[in-house]
């Protein structure tokens, strides 16, 4: 299994969501993604659940949802974030890579931020889409790369060699496209305002103009 590096950040993960920045790019990214992720039915699988931070809207969505995540520690918060609001979700604690022949059959898979931290995620990302019914759909968001957000995460990995950001691998919109993962790709594009922006206002101001290199890229593989 690779290692839990999310295990020992699962504590402050939750204070980015309150910060300006965080509460501007949470908001373009999750309405991005929300709005392109159409499953074809409400057998849903999430990779990479983290603090649960989707999880909970995939509940709300009614979806029969099996959630993913190497990190013990990041489960334990999404599943309190769950037990607070009600719902059932089945929770399996393992590495993505290493169950992918086990997974069955679902209408739509959904991750988010995850696939910076997977090996050889086109390789995984394929045997995820084998796992669609046909209509289903497989959605992925990652931070872009060669973009203001990944040069400012690099930095982070650089001044700090510890950050989960230094296990990273940030790719372009064109690495995407390149990939073999099956169906019809569609692809979107959001934060168009930087990590140094000030306040949520001025970043949402900034969005709304869309100039520049996007910071999030949302990817969806349909099934036809
Ligand atoms: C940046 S967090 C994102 C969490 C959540 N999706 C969100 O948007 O807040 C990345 C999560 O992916 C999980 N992860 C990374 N590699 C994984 C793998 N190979 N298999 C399963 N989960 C993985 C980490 O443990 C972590 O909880």
């Amino acid at each position: 299994m690779n290692e839990a590096i999310f295990d020992r950040v699962a504590a402050g993960y939750d204070s980015w969501y309150e910060t300006e920045v965080g509460k501007a790019a949470d908001q373009v990214e999750r309405v991005l993604a929300q709005t392109m992720f159409r499953p074809s039915g409400t057998r849903v699988m999430e990779v990479g659940c983290g603090t649960g931070q989707y999880t909970a809207w995939l509940v709300q969505e009614g979806y029969t949802l099996t959630a993913v995540d190497v990190s013990g520690e990041m489960m334990a918060k999404a599943q309190a974030r769950i037990a607070a609001v009600g719902g059932q979700v089945h929770w399996w604690q393992a590495d993505i890579s290493e169950i992918l022949n086990q997974l069955g059959k679902f209408h739509g898979i959904f991750s988010m931020t995850a696939f910076e931290f997977v090996p050889q995620s086109e390789q995984v990302l394929a045997k995820l889409f084998d796992c669609l019914v046909p209509g289903g759909c497989l959605l992925i968001g990652v931070i872009a790369g060669n973009s203001p957000w990944s040069d400012y995460y690099q930095e982070v990995a650089r001044k700090k060699p510890t950050s989960v950001f230094a296990r990273a691998k940030l790719y372009t919109e064109e690495n995407i496209r390149d990939w073999q993962v099956g169906g019809r790709l569609e692809l979107g594009q959001c934060l168009f305002f930087p990590p140094a922006v000030a306040t949520a206002a001025e970043a949402l101001a900034l969005e709304e103009r869309r100039e520049g290199r996007a910071g999030f890229i949302v990817a969806k593989w349909v099934k036809e």
